[in-house]
C-alpha cells in the first residue's frame, strides 16, 4: 500500500484510480474509509473482497453535493425523490441543510443506477457527505459518489490513521490518501426517513437524537421501524473488536472494590489492560493492579472526561492495549449520556458494547 501526502496531485492520482475501478483508503472526519465507485460493481465487489465484508453489509454512498443550492434535489440519481411524501422531503432538506457536510448518513428510497451490492439489495440507500477537506477533494475531482465503508477488516477496530489502515489492510489496497487524526474518531449518525416521514435512529453518532429531532421538527425512534422489511442489517452486536478479550466494568476503575473483583470471574490472565474514560491512568493502574495481583496497563482516553476527546481517541486507544503486552482488556463504561455530549457518549457506549460482545457465532 502506498501512502500519499494529499497534494493536489496525489488527489488527482487518486481520483484516476477510482473511475478506473481501484480502491482508494481517504480520511473522513468520522474514521478512515474504503473508497470505490459507489455506480461500478465490479468496484463494490472488490470493497467486499478487501474487507472480508459479507454482502449482507450495505454501504455508505458519500457525495459531495453545491451547498448553494436545495440538498435533496441534488442526490436524483441516487434516492428515488418521488418515493418520498412532502413531510419526508420537508423534514430531509432540513436535516441536510443543519448537519451537510458532516456525520449525519440518510438512509433513503434508492433509484435503480444504485447497484444492488451497495445497498445489499435493500430498497434504501445510505448516503452522506464528509466534511474532511481531503475526502471532499477527492469526491470532486472523482466526480462521482464513491461507497465507503470504514477501512477495517470486517467485524475490526475502526481506523482513525493512515498508520492504522495500513495495519488492517495492508496489500489489499494500493492507495491511501493520509489526512491525519480522524476529528470525530466514531463513525457517522444513520438515521432512516420512511416515506412518510417517519425518523428512525439505525446507529447512533455524533449527533443526538435531540438535535436530530429539533431540526427535523418532530421525534426520532430508536432502532429500525417494527414494521416492514429489516432495514438495519449489518449492526452486529460483535464488532469494532480487539484481538484480545475486552471485558466492560459494571463502574469506574477506581470504584471497584475486591467483592466486585472477585464477582467479575475474569477468565485468567497474566497482565491486564485498562481502557480508561477519564485520567489518571497511573492511579487507575496502581489501583486494579492491587486487586488483580497482575500488571495493569492503563490508557485513559481523556484527562477530564471530555466525550469529543474520548470518541477521538476511543478506537486507537482500543488499538494500541490490543497491540500492548496485557492478555485481557478491561473498559469503564463511559459516562451516561447527557446535555450536549449526549450523541457521542451515545455512539462511545454503543462502541464499548459491541467491541466487548460475545463473538461467538459472528464474523
Ligand atoms: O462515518 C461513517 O459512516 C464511515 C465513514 C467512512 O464515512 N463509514 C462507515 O461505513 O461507518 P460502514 O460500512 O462501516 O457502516 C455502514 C453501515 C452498515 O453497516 C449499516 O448499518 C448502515 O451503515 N447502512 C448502510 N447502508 C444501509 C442501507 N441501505 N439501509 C440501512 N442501513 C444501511
Ligand atoms: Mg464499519
Amino acid at each position: 500500500m502506498i501512502v500519499l501526502t494529499p497534494t493536489a496531485e496525489h488527489v488527482r492520482q487518486c481520483a484516476d484510480a477510482l473511475r478506473a475501478g481501484q480502491l482508494v483508503a481517504m480520511p473522513t472526519e468520522t474514521v478512515y474509509g474504503l473508497a470505490g465507485a459507489a455506480l461500478d460493481p465490479a468496484a463494490l465487489a472488490r470493497i467486499f473482497a478487501a474487507k472480508d465484508r459479507p454482502t449482507f453489509d450495505p454501504l455508505i454512498v458519500h457525495v459531495a453535493i453545491d451547498l448553494a443550492r436545495p440538498r435533496l434535489e441534488q442526490l436524483r440519481s441516487l434516492v428515488e425523490v418521488e418515493q418520498l411524501g412532502p413531510v419526508a422531503r420537508d423534514r430531509i432538506e432540513r436535516l441536510l441543510q443543519a448537519f451537510w457536510p458532516g456525520p449525519l448518513t440518510l438512509v433513503l428510497p434508492r433509484t435503480g443506477l444504485v447497484p444492488d451490492l451497495a445497498t445489499s439489495g435493500l430498497p434504501n440507500v445510505a448516503v452522506r457527505m464528509p466534511r474532511h477537506p481531503v475526502a471532499l477533494a477527492l469526491l470532486r475531482a472523482a466526480g462521482m459518489p464513491l461507497a465507503a465503508p470504514s477501512a477495517n477488516r470486517f467485524g475490526r477496530i475502526s481506523p482513525t490513521s493512515a498508520a492504522d489502515v495500513v495495519a488492517e489492510l495492508g496489500d489489499r489496497v494500493g492507495l491511501v490518501l493520509d489526512g491525519g487524526s480522524c476529528e470525530v474518531g466514531v463513525e457517522s449518525t444513520v438515521l432512516l426517513v420512511a416515506p412518510g416521514g417517519g425518523l428512525h435512529l439505525l446507529r447512533p453518532g455524533g449527533i443526538a437524537l435531540a438535535q436530530l429531532a429539533a431540526v427535523a421538527q418532530a421525534p426520532v425512534a430508536m432502532g429500525q421501524p417494527t414494521q416492514g422489511p429489516v432495514v438495519a442489517p449489518g449492526m452486529l452486536a460483535s464488532h469494532y473488536a480487539p484481538r484480545k478479550p475486552l471485558i466492560m466494568l459494571p463502574v469506574a476503575a477506581m470504584r471497584i472494590d475486591p467483592s466486585t473483583w472477585r464477582a467479575l470471574h475474569l477468565p485468567p490472565h497474566r497482565s491486564v489492560g485498562l481502557l480508561a474514560m477519564a485520567g489518571p491512568g497511573p492511579e487507575a493502574a496502581r489501583h486494579l493492579a492491587a486487586l488483580a495481583g497482575v500488571p495493569v496497563q492503563a490508557l485513559a482516553l481523556s484527562a477530564t472526561g471530555d466525550a469529543a476527546e474520548i470518541a477521538r481517541n476511543l478506537f486507537r486507544g482500543l488499538r494500541e492495549l490490543d497491540a500492548g503486552e496485557a492478555d485481557l482488556l478491561l473498559a469503564e463504561p463511559c459516562p451516561a449520556p447527557h446535555g450536549d455530549d449526549a450523541g457521542l457518549l451515545h455512539a462511545i457506549a454503543d462502541r464499548l458494547a459491541r467491541a466487548s460482545a460475545d463473538r461467538t457465532g459472528t464474523a
